[in-house]
């Protein structure tokens, strides 16, 4: 039957976001962490500082945003360094996270984050 939950403890999630993640489906591990660290101290839940939305779940990047959607109007600020408001920019790792990650669609995470 569906819905047997097995090996919940082993070192591998069986089936990523469905292995009983309390908080819903997350994000993948890299994208959150780039999130969590430059973008949320203003886009968090409520936004700080000014910054239109939050920036914390699959939805977030899937609303609109005037005639686009949050996922593009991100791919233009991180383009041209508009964000992080105020920078530094971000490092060419960080930012290539970010951008293949919108340009994909924003997918959610297979694994459970530490
Ligand atoms: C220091 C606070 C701060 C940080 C950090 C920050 N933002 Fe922003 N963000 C803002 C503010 C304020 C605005 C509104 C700016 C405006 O309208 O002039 C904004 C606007 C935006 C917009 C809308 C731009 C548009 O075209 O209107 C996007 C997309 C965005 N931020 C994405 C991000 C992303 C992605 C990150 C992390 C890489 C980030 N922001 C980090 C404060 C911040």
């Amino acid at each position: 039957m569906a819905g047997v939950v097995s090996a919940a403890c082993g070192p591998t999630p069986p089936s990523g976001i469905d292995a009983g993640l309390d908080a819903g489906p997350q994000l993948p591990c890299d994208v959150g962490a780039v999130l969590r660290t430059r973008c949320q101290p203003c886009h968090g839940a409520p936004p700080t500082q000014g910054a239109p939305f939050p920036l914390l779940t699959q939805a977030d990047f899937q609303a609109t945003y005037f005639s686009s959607t949050v996922r593009a109007a991100a791919l233009e600020a991180l383009r041209t360094d508009f964000m992080p408001l105020g920078g530094p920019p971000l490092n060419a790792a960080d930012k290539a996270v970010l951008v293949d990650w919108l340009d994909a669609g924003v997918p959610l995470g297979t694994t459970n984050c530490p």
